[in-house]
């Protein structure tokens, strides 16, 4: 299956990029492999080398930014587990990287794989055109920042404190996961060449998508099985947070993800058997398990 086939490349990647050197750096090393190698959905590098793949991208330049924007995410991952954060112990089935390894090494840790995705974009063997490289580095730049991720973290703390309505609610979503997972698609098609404004029924469809993601994390911090999910659940009620589910309902909100994703795969209507996998991975999202 297409997903096997990306994780186990992805894994080989941060293999050959995170080899322990034999001198006092060895534990950030240590920590940014238990971190990254073997483990998650990733969701992401998919979409990357399917949407890529729609522009007949050579696969092995594909595969770096794939796995740029999988680091940006677990960096993500291991400061979103900090004591200061969430204070989680486990993650995708393994100890935390701050429980396995201190919390200045995961901070540090997360400070590297931060580096590291930007530094691949960067690389030329990324990519040959440096428009296109600055191209991916500033789309990944934007979906991090204070107007993406850093900020839908923010409005997370906030709302702890907080009662947010569903648009706000939305907001913090599409900022907190949706920007980059938007930004997943844009790299593919930037890779692929494709302006802006080419690229405007693929934004649509990871809007969608990304929407319908966080439904569907939402479901399953209510529903679903711990041991299947690798974390910590049942934490956003405990928490106070309003989510989709709290503010719609279960059925509401299965409803709504359904919707999302229908409404994902109709953007892709302009492509034929191509797009097969992004179709794929919409129905995934919300059949997903964890
Ligand atoms: C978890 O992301 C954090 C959120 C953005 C909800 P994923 O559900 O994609 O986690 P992994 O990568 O599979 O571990
Ligand atoms: C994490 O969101 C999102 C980011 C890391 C940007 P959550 O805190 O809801 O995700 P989990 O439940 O820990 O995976
Ligand atoms: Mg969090
Ligand atoms: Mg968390
Ligand atoms: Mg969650």
């Amino acid at each position: 299956m297409e997903i096997a086939r990306v994780a186990a490349a992805v894994d080989r990647q941060f293999d050959t990029l995170l080899q322990v050197p034999d001198d006092p750096r060895r534990e950030l090393y240590e920590a940014m492999r238990h971190a990254a190698i073997g483990g998650g959905k990733r969701l992401r590098p998919l979409l990357v080398m399917a949407t890529s793949r729609l522009f007949n991208v050579d696969e092995s330049c594909a595969i770096r930014a794939a796995t740029a924007v999988e680091a940006l995410h677990v960096y993500s991952l291991i400061h979103d587990d900090l004591p200061c954060m969430d204070d989680d112990d486990l993650r995708r089935g393994k100890p935390t990287t701050h429980v396995a390894f201190g919390e200045a090494t995961a901070v540090l840790a997360g400070d590297a794989l931060h580096a590291l995705a930007f530094g691949l974009l960067a690389d030329e063997r990324t990519h040959s055109d440096p428009f296109v490289r600055a191209e991916m580095t500033a789309c990944l730049a934007k979906a991090a920042g204070p107007a993406g991720m850093a900020g839908g973290q923010m409005m997370d703390l906030v709302a702890e404190n907080s009662t947010f309505d569903l648009p706000t609610v939305t907001r913090l979503q599409q900022l907190k996961t949706g920007a980059l997972i938007t930004a997943c698609v844009e790299i593919g098609a930037i890779l692929g060449k494709v302006t802006s404004e080419g690229r405007t029924s693929l934004r649509g469809y990871a809007h969608d998508l990304g929407l319908a993601f966080q439904i569907a994390d939402d479901i399953l911090d209510v529903e679903g099985d711990e041991e299947k999910a690798g974390k910590a659940l049942h934490k956003d009620a405990k928490a106070g947070k309003e989510t989709f589910l709290s503010l719609m309902g279960l059925e509401r909100a299965r409803e709504q993800a359904q919707m999302l994703v229908d409404q994902a795969k109709s953007h892709l209507n302009g492509y034929g058997g191509e797009a097969d996998v992004l179709r794929a991975i919409a129905e995934y999202t919300i059949a997903r398990d964890r």
